[in-house]
Parts: C-alpha cells; sequence; structure tokens
C-alpha cells in the first residue's frame, strides 16, 4: 500500500500556513488490511479509519457516485484498485486535490500549485456538483484567503450557482451548514464568504433575509454607504477587524434584517425595523440550529442597537429597562458583547470607521453603577419576594439618575 498527505495539509504547507489537520489518501489496500495493521475504523460502511496512535484520518482511496438527491444520497466505491488520480480528481478545488509522498514529492494532477500561484480556487471536474455543501466550502476558502488575493474562477462560481438555482442546497442539514457557516465567520474577511454566497445566488437561498438587505437605501446622513447590504457586509468586516467573537459576528450579520421589510414607499427610513426583524432573526436562527448563545444575542442586538446608539440620550428608565432586558446582574459578558456589536455597526460605514464610540463607556459605566447596588441592605430592611424586586429596582433607577448626572457635569 502507499499512503499520500493530501488536502489541506499539502495546500496549506504549500502556502506557508501552519498546518493543523493531517488527512491521509491510502491507495492499494483493503479494509480488512488497515484493520490488521490496527487503524480504528471510522463508521461501519465509510472507507475511513484513524491512525491508532496518532488519530490521523487515513482514507481509502474511492471514488464518489451522487445515487440520490442530499447528502445520504451517495455510493462509495473504495477498492485497492481506485489510483490516486481517481481519488484525487471526486476533491473539490485543485488546490486541495494534490498529494504528497513521505519524500514530499506532490502529485498534482489538476494544477493546484498553479492555481495557488495565480490565487484561484477552481473547482477539479464536474464532481464537485455530487456534494452542495462545496458551494459553502469555496465561499469560506474565499474568505480565508482573500487576503492572499484568492479570487474564485468564474467557471467555478458558474458551477455555484448552477447548484444553487438546482435547489439541492435546500437538502443541506443544518449541521452541515452551521459549520460552515460559523467557520467562515471567524475567518479574516468573513464578509467576502457572504459576498461570495451572494454572487453565485446561494445567499438568496440560504439567507435570503440577508440577501434582501441589498439594494435597500437607507438615510445618507448616517448611512454613507447608503445600501443596507454594503453597511451589513462592512460591519461584519469592522467585526473580523475587531476580532470579535462568533456571537457578535452572528449578531452583526443579522442585526438589521428588519430593512429589508420596509415598504418601499418610506425608503430611506426604516421606522421600527429593530422589531420587525425580530421574526426573521429568529427563522436564520432556526434554520441553522444555531448555538443558544448566538441566537439570544443576534436577537438582542438586532431588538436594541438603536438604543446603543443613543445610549447616552436614554432616559434613567429606559437604560433600566436595557439593562434588565440582557440580565446584567447575572450576564455581564452578554452585555459587553452587545455593547461591541453597536460599536461595530456604528463602524461600519462608508469613512466612519476610525470614529469613536462614546456610547460604549456609557453602557458600561451604566451597567456597573446598576450591578453597584447591593441587595444585602434592602434584605436586613425586611424585603422579601416580589417587593424585593421592586426595592431593587428602585435603588438601581437611584443609582442610574446618579450616573447620568454625573456623566453629564
Ligand atoms: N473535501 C472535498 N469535499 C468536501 C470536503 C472535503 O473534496 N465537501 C476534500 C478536499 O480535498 C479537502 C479534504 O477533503 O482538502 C479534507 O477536507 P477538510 O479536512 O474538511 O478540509 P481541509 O481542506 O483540510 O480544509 P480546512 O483547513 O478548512 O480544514
Amino acid at each position: 500500500m502507499q499512503i499520500y498527505k493530501v488536502g489541506g495539509a499539502v495546500r496549506d504547507r504549500l502556502l506557508g500556513k501552519p498546518v493543523t489537520d493531517i488527512d491521509w489518501v491510502v491507495v492499494g489496500a483493503t479494509a480488512e488490511e488497515m484493520l490488521a495493521q490496527g487503524f480504528r475504523p471510522v463508521g461501519a460502511d465509510f472507507p475511513v479509519f484513524l491512525h491508532p496512535k496518532s488519530g490521523e484520518e487515513y482514507a481509502l482511496a474511492r471514488t464518489e457516485r451522487k445515487s440520490g438527491r442530499g447528502y445520504g444520497g451517495f455510493t462509495f466505491h473504495a477498492s485497492p484498485e481506485v489510483t490516486l488520480e481517481e481519488d484525487l480528481i471526486r476533491r473539490d478545488l485543485t488546490i486541495n486535490a494534490m498529494a504528497e509522498d513521505d519524500q514530499q514529492n506532490l502529485t498534482d494532477p489538476y494544477h493546484g500549485q498553479r492555481d495557488l500561484d495565480d490565487r484561484i480556487l477552481r473547482h477539479v471536474s464536474p464532481a464537485f456538483a455530487e456534494d452542495p455543501l462545496r458551494v459553502l466550502r469555496v465561499a469560506r476558502f474565499a474568505a480565508r484567503y482573500a487576503e492572499l488575493g484568492f479570487k474564485v474562477a468564474p467557471e467555478t462560481l458558474e458551477l455555484m450557482r448552477e447548484l444553487s438555482e438546482s435547489g439541492e442546497l435546500e437538502a443541506l442539514t443544518a449541521e452541515r451548514s452551521w459549520k460552515e457557516i460559523s467557520r467562515a465567520l471567524m475567518e479574516n474577511q468573513p464578509q467576502v464568504f457572504i459576498q461570495v454566497l451572494r454572487d453565485c445566488g446561494a445567499l438568496k437561498v440560504l439567507m435570503p433575509e440577508v440577501d434582501a438587505l441589498f439594494g435597500v437605501p437607507q438615510p445618507e446622513a448616517h448611512h454613507p454607504e447608503i445600501d443596507s447590504g454594503i453597511h451589513t457586509l462592512s460591519v461584519l468586516e469592522q467585526a473580523a477587524l475587531h476580532q470579535q467573537p462568533l456571537t457578535v459576528r452572528w449578531a452583526c450579520l443579522l442585526h438589521d434584517l428588519g430593512k429589508g421589510l420596509t415598504p418601499e414607499e418610506e425608503w430611506p427610513r426604516h421606522i421600527a425595523h429593530e422589531h420587525k426583524g425580530l421574526k426573521l432573526i429568529k427563522a436564520v436562527n432556526e434554520r441553522f440550529k444555531a448555538p443558544k448563545d448566538c441566537q439570544e444575542l443576534a436577537l438582542l442586538v438586532g431588538q436594541y442597537h438603536t438604543h446603543g446608539h443613543r445610549a447616552l440620550e436614554l432616559k434613567a428608565s429606559t437604560l433600566l429597562e436595557l439593562l434588565q432586558s440582557f440580565d446584567v446582574y447575572r450576564r455581564p459578558q452578554r452585555f459587553e458583547e452587545f455593547i461591541v456589536a453597536c460599536e461595530m455597526d456604528a463602524r461600519g460605514r462608508k469613512g466612519l470607521e476610525q470614529r469613536s464610540y462614546p456610547q460604549a463607556d456609557y453602557l458600561r459605566g451604566a451597567a456597573s453603577a446598576a450591578r453597584g447596588v447591593a441587595v444585602q441592605p434592602l434584605l436586613e430592611k425586611g424585603f422579601q419576594g416580589p417587593e424585593l424586586g421592586e426595592a431593587l429596582k428602585r435603588e438601581r433607577l437611584k443609582a442610574l439618575k446618579a450616573y447620568k448626572e454625573s456623566a453629564s457635569s
């Protein structure tokens, strides 16, 4: 049997990037031979094994044929006769379809190295269409390698468009899609992921609510970029530039969905878009079964981001309601994530990327003023149950009024 390093490990070594995961392909072996050597099978009828010591994945060379719709519809053919070239041709991109032996001799029948040099993400063969998840993968690689100048090849974008229009994307499971989306959002240029999905028509299928923002104008005075879709991309870009966590990036992507619902005659204003957007945010959250912390933050940022921007003008009672909505006493981190999401929203506007955002520290100060109200003295005064809750609220309101006064003096 011959063993080769394949896929991302070869690609990233050639790019001079750190290699984290190594995948191996085994040519000329049977499953029985692998088991006899101590490899552990990954699944019952999937020709992939884990190395007994390193735990790395070793896959028998295989060809794949799609036999039906969706991810279940695959048949695999793995046998000792399948060649390395046959295994490589069923892979997604030429830059992912190179193999290397233990002497670092490259097998590159589909010119992955040339495409690496030319900064092109190009599909290997029509077999690309066998897995619609690859539409998301290509967009993710475009986001990851945008800083190196990579672009999607026009013929690959065309194939991605055909796949998007064929209805195949709807067959992806929430789990597989979310894995790609969440990884893509954590790349350095997540806005490129959304842009590429839009360019091939996949955004309209996966997140029509986000797609609908493009072409919707906003008032130029606050939004020199005008277009709501462009604004969303810029907010996401800011979130990545400021190295925000996934929760914040997800909230940034979804914060303005309500603007896509505004009747044209009301453009460029978007009255109550925060509230109108909530049902759309909920739908996107549920479609991809986003983790609970992402879901919650997206809804809260959707509902309250304008409060964030107007923080300095809010009455003490409104500030208190805002803090209560976030349960800031038990979940201080979530409120901090809200604050930075608002800041990204404020900076994700053309020419305003460097603006200061005094609202952020002001909100932090308000949260600590409210959190500074101690429960013990109220308990000592004999307050209990709902009365204790009311008394706490009164004290917090007092603290916020004092805070507002001290902040404005
Ligand atoms: N692959 C593919 N189609 C997929 C998933 C994977 O063709 N839908 C192939 C590619 O050759 C890929 C390899 O399997 O390089 C390994 O896949 P994976 O570990 O998911 O990705 P990597 O390329 O290693 O990329 P990453 O750095 O994102 O993990």
